[in-house]
């Protein structure tokens, strides 16, 4: 079946990554009919936004998009694409499995967990100011439907995959108010899943657990911020973000993204791995019904990483980002 999809480059190296992604899926029999829209630092300048109407208006339209990463300025200057796609698409869930399973330059072998982030508030609610002369205040929103959401979602998922434990990851201990919120959510989603372990996790306490014990970990439920630094503390578990998909899920429509970000210190230079994005369009395939396709992108996968062969540096090779599609390419097609 064919199917239309919106492809967003991305800064950086998102078109290095991204065209190595549309290649693969090609070769592993993927009919798709790509609406590439661009958006980003690049795009400024000729639309006077970051975020042009056609971008929200294709993803509406094909429900499902493939999205490179977007640079974001610190300290100043526009504000997130990507906090600003999440809030306006309403993709309230981000989910990021990091697994050691495939053995490269980690120091864990049994790590098998899954990131279930809220994506929409938190202190991601872009309500900032200046109070006074050196004093700045940001805020952070909690509400009960959200948490609702989250927690519903995180739990439905544990139950769809066969997992065993939900974490909850919170800070409630300080934040009483607005974590406890979150916190009341989980505990309360949690009775309507019985077969489920809940189990709760202070964020500071969590960070010291996955690196002394990740094993002990499954599925767990962040609020954003948290969600965003323990994702990728995971990504270190399991050799590096180079290897860590994601999926951002709405109501009818899904963004999947790698979690890693534009990296400027490479961009340019084919040298970026491109699998973090490759695992995230098998994902994207697995959506849409085709699992087919992404069974043959997971086996070449697989065994690339096994050979070792043709690794990019981050995972401690020699190869280009063009060589190691290549060789994907080769073991589907031979
Ligand atoms: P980053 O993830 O871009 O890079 C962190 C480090 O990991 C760098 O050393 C980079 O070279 C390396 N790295 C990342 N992806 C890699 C890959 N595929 N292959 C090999 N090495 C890789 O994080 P950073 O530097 O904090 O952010 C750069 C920009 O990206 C910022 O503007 C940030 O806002 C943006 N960003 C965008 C995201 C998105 O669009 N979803 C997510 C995270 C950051």
């Amino acid at each position: 079946m064919k199917h239309k999809i919106t492809l967003i480059p991305g800064d950086g190296i998102g078109p290095e990554v991204t065209s190595a992604t549309q290649r693969l899926l090609e070769a592993a029999g993927a009919d798709i009919e790509w609406d590439v829209v661009e958006a980003g630092a690049n795009v400024l300048k000729i639309h006077g936004t970051t975020l042009p109407d056609q971008v929200l208006d294709s993803i509406k339209r094909t429900k499902v998009a493939l999205k490179g990463p977007i640079t974001t300025p610190v300290g100043e200057g526009f504000t997130s694409v990507n906090v600003t796609l999440r809030k306006q698409l309403n993709l309230f869930a981000n989910v990021r499995p990091i697994s050691s399973k495939y053995g490269i330059s980690s120091k864990y072998l049994d790590v098998d967990m899954v990131i279930v982030r809220e994506n929409t508030e938190d202190v991601y609610s872009g309500l900032e100011q200046d109070i006074a002369p050196g004093v700045a205040q940001t805020l952070k929103i909690i509400t009960t439907v959200a948490s609702d959401r989250i927690a519903r979602f995180a739990f439905e998922y544990a139950k769809r995959e066969n997992r065993k434990t939900v974490h909850a990851v919170h800070k409630a201990n300080i934040m009483k108010k607005s974590d406890g919120l979150f916190l009341k959510s989980c505990r309360q989603i949690a009775k309507e899943f019985p077969g489920i372990e809940y189990r709760e996790v202070i964020v500071d306490n969590c960070a010291m657990q996955m690196v002394m014990r990740p094993e002990q970990f499954d599925v767990l439920v962040l609020t954003n911020l948290y969600g965003d630094i323990i994702s990728d503390l995971g990504a270190g578990l399991v050799g590096g973000l180079g290897l860590v998909p994601g999926a951002n899920y709405g109501e009818n429509l899904a963004v999947f993204e790698a979690v890693h970000g534009s990296a400027p210190d490479i961009a340019g230079k084919n040298i970026a791995n491109p699998l973090a994005v490759m695992l995230s369009a098998e994902q994207m395939m697995r959506y849409l019904g085709e699992d087919h396709v992404a069974n043959h992108m997971k086996h070449a996968i697989i065994v690339l990483l096994t050979e070792k062969q043709y690794l990019t540096p981050d995972m401690g090779g020699k190869a280009t980002t063009t060589e190691l599609t290549d060789a994907l390419i080769r073991e589907i097609v031979h």
